[in-house]
């Protein structure tokens, strides 16, 4: 075994997606996943077939636990993608989410210290940044302006791992991306949600007037584009990654629809979410002139596709 990659959250929507790739790319690497399997977690089944893929059920809070899996594994990365990540749910539990995202992360960042990890990379997002406006792109060094729980968790957790950085020499990087789209991803979130409720025959739901853009980036490229951080040796420590495929909620719900050959009366206008922020738009100079990575369009005719025989095949988790 070469490198042995500590990946937290490994059986969320984006965990998933990178283990899925990274132990086909790195066939000689180790990776153990450490996963709470909350409900946003998919089924380990899915990485039956990943040989260099170890799962551990277990909590990233739990300091014993997380001590004994550095001490075993001597680590030689990690890749923090645990977290509560639906800005819902911070609205209504908040405290969870400072457990998780902040907490867990202080524990994981100690066991890194103590164990003398090469690397710790933290997957953040464009969120930490605030409410954006059309004509303003946020750089890597502006001001953190959250507006969600959720996003404080995480604009939190960015500020202790650079902490970590400063304090004890930890070496670190961080990845702010947009909004990710593509296979394993919870239908609480927007798209899987649009797509399962009308392949059931059920109206969408579209927060407000829908007039929200987001910036959607596929799910592939960010495990990529996360892959080149963490293994370089770049001193930018943090990098926004994005394609710049911004979208407005309605627009991209009458897309779907249309697929489906639905039009407007398929769209149920629901109570606007408490501070949501109409738009994030982020300025990925720094990632473009370092990495050069090619992003995918996005195809959404080809995503509903797939979704459509995801579900069939029962592989989805989420209830
Ligand atoms: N999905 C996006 O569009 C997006 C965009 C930018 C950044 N991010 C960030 O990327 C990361 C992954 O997002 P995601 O969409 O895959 O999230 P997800 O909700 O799909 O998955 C999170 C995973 O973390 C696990 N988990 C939760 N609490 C845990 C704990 N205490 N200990 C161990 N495991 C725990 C869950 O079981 C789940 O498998 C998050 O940090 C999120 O903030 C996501």
């Amino acid at each position: 075994m070469r490198n042995c990659v500590l990946v937290t959250g490994g059986l969320g929507f984006i965990g998933i997606n990178y283990l899925l790739l990274m132990s086909k790319v790195y066939k000689d690497d180790l990776f153990v996943c450490l996963d709470k399997m909350t409900y946003a977690a998919n089924d380990p089944q899915i990485l039956k077939w990943c040989e260099n893929v170890k799962v551990i059920i277990g909590d990233i809070c739990d300091t014993k636990l997380v001590d004994e899996l550095f001490s075993r594994y001597h680590f030689d990365y990690v890749v923090n993608f645990a977290a509560e990540s639906h800005v819902d749910n911070s609205l209504i539990s908040p405290l969870i989410f400072v457990k998780t995202n902040v907490e867990g992360t202080a524990v994981l960042l100690n066991a890194a210290v103590k164990y003398k990890v090469k690397k710790f990379h933290q997957v953040s997002t464009d969120e930490v940044y605030g409410e954006g406006t059309d004509d303003y792109l946020f750089k890597e060094s502006d001001k953190l302006n959250p507006s969600s729980p959720y996003s404080s968790s995480k604009a939190a957790a960015d500020l202790l791992v650079l902490s970590y950085n400063r304090s004890f020499k930890l070496n670190v990087s961080i990845s702010r991306s947009s909004n990710n789209y593509g296979l394993y991803q919870n239908k609480e979130k927007f798209i899987p949600n649009m797509i399962y409720n009308l392949l059931n025959k059920k109206k969408i739901h579209i927060y407000g007037d829908g007039n929200y853009k987001r910036d959607y980036l596929d799910v592939i490229d960010n495990v990529r584009a996360i892959d080149l951080i963490m293994r370089d040796n770049s001193e930018i420590k943090i990098f926004n990654v994005s394609s710049h495929q911004e979208i407005l909620n309605i627009d991209l719900a009458r897309k779907i629809l249309k697929i489906f050959n639905y039009g407007d009366s398929m769209i149920e206008y629901v109570t606007d979410r408490k501070g949501h922020d109409k738009c994030y738009g982020i300025d990925t100079t720094l990632f473009e002139n370092r990495y050069h990575l090619p992003f995918h369009q996005m195809r959404l005719d080809e995503m509903v596709k797939s979704y459509i025989n995801f579900y069939a095949r029962g592989d989805y988790y989420g209830k």
